[in-house]
């Protein structure tokens, strides 16, 4: 199969020294690309600003910012039979980004922002047959926050798991996650190597390709 992979943070620059962002790492999204190459798959793997490097035979494409990401998903999106957003994306940017540094006497101390695209909603229309997972990193019980997002966002899958978690989620080598299939039974999995959780990830959307009605996505 090809699969579009997004993984890590956005940056959202309010100039060019300062930006919002988030703590995702990447290392969940470069697992599931990394398990996806190994499987023999295409893969494009769009990231954000991540200290990593690309698993091998990765088509990688750098971004920063969430339009940025929006942009290359929709540029690499119909080539693809499935897309994974594993990243981070911010919903929020400042409203105003300056070329140059602000000087801090020049900065109110209140920052007006404006919302970001919601990358799977935008694309949404888009989706035809292609298989389209999602993420919901969530502090307590993912659950409730991850069955929503699966219907509201139009998913095949979505990913839950609690990122408040010490030994799993953002920065950690580890995951603890329970997948939320829009049809089938949820599968809680025990809390495993990043990699181990990408297994499965990609072993379903294989699954979940293989059992589609044919039907060609390719334009
Ligand atoms: N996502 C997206 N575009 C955004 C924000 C999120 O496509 N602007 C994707 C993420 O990559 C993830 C899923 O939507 O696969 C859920 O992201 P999450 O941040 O958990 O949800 P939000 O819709 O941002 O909701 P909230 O922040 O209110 O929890």
């Amino acid at each position: 199969m090809r699969i579009l992979i997004t993984a890590g943070p956005t940056r959202e620059h309010l100039d060019p020294v300062r930006f919002l962002s988030n703590r995702s790492t990447g290392k969940m999204g470069f697992a599931i690309a990394q398990c996806a190459a190994a499987r023999g798959h295409e893969v494009v793997l769009v990231a954000g600003p991540v200290a990593l490097a690309s698993p091998p035979g990765v088509r990688r494409v750098d971004v920063v910012s969430a339009c940025d990401m929006l942009a290359a998903v929709e540029e690499h999106l119909p080539a693809c039979e499935a897309l994974v957003m594993c990243a981070a994306v911010a919903d929020w940017r400042p409203r105003q980004a300056s070329a140059v540094k602000l000087k801090k006497r020049a900065m109110a101390p209140v920052l007006e922002l404006e919302a970001n695209p919601d990358i799977l909603a935008t694309i949404r229309g888009r989706k035809e047959n292609r298989i389209f997972v999602g993420f919901a990193a969530e502090t307590g019980d993912p659950l409730p926050e991850g069955r929503r997002k699966l219907t509201e966002k139009g998913l095949d899958l979505l990913v839950a798991n609690d990122v408040s978690r010490q030994d799993s989620g953002f920065a950690v080598d580890f995951n603890c996650v329970t997948l939320l299939p829009i049809e089938g039974p949820e599968q809680q999995l025990p809390l495993l190597p990043k990699l181990k959780v990408a297994e499965r990830i990609v072993a379903w959307v294989e699954q979940a390709l293989a059992a589609r009605p044919q039907k060609e996505t390719q334009k």
